[in-house]
């Protein structure tokens, strides 16, 4: 089996690093890698594979010669709008973890068990964008729906982890709670997020736009039409909530036609990495701690619409540092190596 030359670009952040775990892990055919970070970590030790790798200072000339087959990038927007062009001019394909490119309309925004087909357009500009990770857990619990009754509407709440954050923001929650067992909480420092976010919920993700929306409530509006191929209603509710890892989220799904439970909840069962756990009975629903380190998306609490036949309410989570960002990203690149025999 051939093996690949691995660039990842944010190599000591939160998905960087949960990347090389996901690659082990899925026995990704790696030949070598190549761990990037600006000149702050440049020089640390990463460990990958049994071998030991020494981080290296990004740079315009940094993929000359490396002979890099696919570069990740988790390092910010600005990073790869300034950087993404150089891994693709020295013969990479990029997979992009940052919301920079992903509705240009020639770059594919792909969720592997959804849009696999997409993947081919990488063709175009040789980068494939990753979708924002409450995108990702969504769309996979809407596909399966979708092809039995057609979504006309998705109403969604989110209840979103520090780790969205990066390092950052778990740092501060857990430094948060630390202050408040010390007695020290109205000192504490509030920095990664607009408010205090222990013992407490923000309603506040990303920059608010004209709408009256934020930017996180419009990724999940645009990137879901996108990859769905769809111009299906939404309306997002983006909330941070004080969870370390996982994303949760509440949906309601309008369909253009009536529903059967039990066949929804056969067809979300069946659908590829996904788990149903729905038995309220024996307090069984996932959460944050069922889906943590974990590759699969969790669905439970699936029920028809008290008034209306066409309306299905689910709950799902996934760990988004590595369904929504790490894992997918991987799974494309397997998708990726598949499809164009590379
Ligand atoms: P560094 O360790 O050098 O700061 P997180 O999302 O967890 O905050 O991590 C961000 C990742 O992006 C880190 O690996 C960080 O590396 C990297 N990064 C930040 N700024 C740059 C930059 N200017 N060039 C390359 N990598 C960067």
């Amino acid at each position: 089996m051939r093996k690949y030359n691995i660039a990842v670009v944010g190599a000591t952040g939160a998905v960087g690093e949960e990347l090389f775990r996901v690659m082990t892990e899925m026995k990704f055919p790696v030949n070598k890698i190549l761990p990037l970070t600006s000149s702050r970590s440049a020089g640390t030790d990463i460990s990958f594979g049994g071998q030991k790798y020494k981080a290296v200072e990004l740079t315009e000339d940094v993929f000359k010669d490396a002979d890099i087959h696919i570069a990740f990038f988790s390092a910010g927007g600005s990073i790869s709008e300034k950087y993404a062009k150089f891994a693709v001019e020295s013969g990479a394909v990029v997979i992009d973890n940052t919301s920079h490119f992903r509705m240009d309309d020639d770059i594919p925004l792909v969720v592997p068990e959804v849009n696999p087909e997409d993947i081919m357009l990488y063709k175009n500009r040789g980068i494939i964008a990753n979708p924002n990770c409450s995108t990702i857990q969504m769309v996979q619990s809407l596909k399966p729906l979708d092809d039995l009754y057609g979504i006309t509407r998705v109403d969604v709440s989110t209840y979103q982890a520090a780790s969205g954050a990066g390092k950052e923001g778990m740092a501060e929650l857990v430094q948060q709670m630390q202050d408040f067992f010390a007695f020290k909480l109205e000192d504490t420092e509030v920095k990664a997020f607009a408010h205090r976010l222990a013992l407490n919920v923000i309603p506040h993700i990303d920059v608010p736009q004209p709408n009256g929306f934020t930017k996180e409530e419009m990724k999940m509006v645009n990137e879901t039409q996108k990859i769905m191929h769809k111009k299906m209603q939404i309306a997002a509710t983006c909330v941070r909530v004080p969870v370390l890892r996982s994303h949760s989220e509440s949906i309601t799904i309008t369909f253009g036609q009536d529903v059967d439970l039990e066949e929804s909840r056969e067809a979300l069962a069946n659908f590829e990495n996904m788990k149903l756990i729905d038995d309220i009975s024996k307090n069984e629903y996932p959460m944050p701690m069922t889906a943590t380190d974990t590759d699969y998306t969790y669905v439970g609490r699936v029920r028809k619409d008290i008034y209306q036949n066409n309306m299905l309410h689910l709950w799902n989570v996934a760990d988004q540092v590595r369904v929504g960002a790490a894992t997918n990203s991987v799974r494309i690149a397997q998708k990726l190596i598949e499809m164009e025999n590379l």
